[in-house]
């Protein structure tokens, strides 16, 4: 190493001098950063599609914990909301890592074999491939990925939803980002107040568009209020900063079936020129409509709750959506905190019961039952299929 030293230094001393220095700034760069994966499956759900069995998340746990102490992992948590298992993982390998990849994939395999053992309804529901192939996304579970330079105060929240889908995220995360009835920061604190950029992508297209906040917020809206098309996929700060990232998978999209609903989750970091905690979980406590529902073919209300709730059971519902706060520390998560074990979204919860009463008496019309366009990838173009010839 020294013989190479001194001839680098008799060449180019100074050129030399400036490539190590540049270097052992970049690597301080990558080694502040984290990267937090959150990557989800429904792999057998317990009893029917309503829950999880305790021996899935053991079984993820235990997997994590020999990655975390091999070092691959910084840390971890595992939950679920619903039917589906949500593996919280913080790393050094960046976003679109093969290796973490390929480490959820395995874990999603072994839980699927504890949920054959058992018979758990759908086990492996949601790997749609025999074999990993380099990126989990297209293969069936979600993923929701973000990488940042930790500051000196890191709050984040998890936010995590059974019986429903991506595009659930739209309405609150415009809420949190773009509306001052919602998020006050946006008009009183100077850090927020030149608003936010909204990376949406158009599911069928495969192309995502940028629209900024305030400037192009009714382009904006004529694009996420369509929700089952345009899903926000990541929310940024005008400097690049990363705020928001969101699963957009769509799984019927990509089995070219019905093969459940695509049960999104989000990342959403708070406070110092971000939203505070309380302006991100605000739009929550209405509880707005949402598609998916039983056989995901319905509007339902989406409910906030504790993740000791997070088992829906009244016609397979109604949709449910936990959220849990950490503290990044170093890249340990330190947490969880269970934001909606919190008696003030009693009301949201109420009135969800209210709206599934309601909406529950339409039955099989619509706008219980979603439209005719949304129901292609349901059961519902079989039976049809069967009524083509009675057309005269
Ligand atoms: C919705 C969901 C359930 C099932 C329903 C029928 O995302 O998972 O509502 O669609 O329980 O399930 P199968 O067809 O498996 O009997
Ligand atoms: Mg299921
Ligand atoms: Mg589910």
């Amino acid at each position: 190493m020294s013989t190479i030293l001194l001839l680098l230094r008799r060449i180019d001393r100074w050129r030399f001098l400036i490539i190590i220095r540049g270097a052992e700034y970049h690597k301080e760069e990558i080694m502040n950063e984290i990267t937090i994966s959150v990557i989800k499956a429904d792999v057998g759900g317990y009893v029917g599609h309503s829950s999880m069995h305790p021996n899935l998340i053991t079984k993820a746990i235990q997997s994590l914990e020999k990655q975390k102490d091999k070092g691959t992992i910084v840390d971890f948590h595992v939950t679920h909301c619903g039917d589906d298992l949500d593996l919280i993982i913080t790393h050094k390998l960046g976003e679109d890592s093969g290796d973490i990849h390929k480490m959820a994939w395995d874990i999603f395999v072994e839980c699927t074999n504890v949920a054959k053992e058992l018979k758990l309804y759908g086990a492996g529901q949601d790997l749609l491939s025999d074999a990993f192939s380099g990126n989990i996304k297209g293969m069936g579970p979600g993923v929701a990925e973000m990488t940042f330079e930790e500051r000196k105060s890191e709050p984040v929240i998890i936010f995590a939803a059974d019986k429903t889908s991506p595009g659930s995220w739209n309405m609150p995360l415009y809420k949190v980002f773009a509306d001052p009835f919602n998020t006050i920061g946006l008009v009183i604190d100077p850090s927020m107040h030149e608003g936010f950029t909204f990376e949406v992508l158009d599911i069928f297209e495969n192309k995502t568009v940028k629209l900024n906040a305030p400037e192009d917020l009714y382009d904006l809206l004529c694009l996420i209020g369509a929700s089952e098309h345009y899903i926000i996929k990541n929310v940024c700060k005008k400097d690049g900063t990363i705020a928001a990232a969101t699963s957009t998978q769509k799984v019927n999209l990509i089995a070219g079936r019905y093969v459940g609903k695509d049960d999104p989750v989000m990342i959403i970091r708070c406070q110092s020129g971000l939203p505070a905690v309380g302006e991100v979980l605000e739009p929550f406590s209405m509880s707005y409509m949402v598609t998916g529902w039983m056989r995901g073919s319905h509007w339902g209300p989406f409910m906030p709750v504790s993740v000791e709730d997070a088992h829906p059971t009244r016609f397979d519902g109604p949709p449910r959506v936990i959220a849990l706060g950490f503290q990044v520390t170093n890249g340990t998560l330190i947490g969880p905190r269970d934001m909606f074990a919190d008696p003030s979204y009693d009301l949201a919860r109420q009135q969800a019961n209210e709206i599934a009463n309601y909406i529950r008496r339409h039955g099989p019309f619509e706008p219980q039952r979603l439209p005719l366009s949304d129901m292609e990838y349901t059961t519902l173009p079989h039976v049809l299929n069967k009524l083509k010839d009675k057309f005269k």
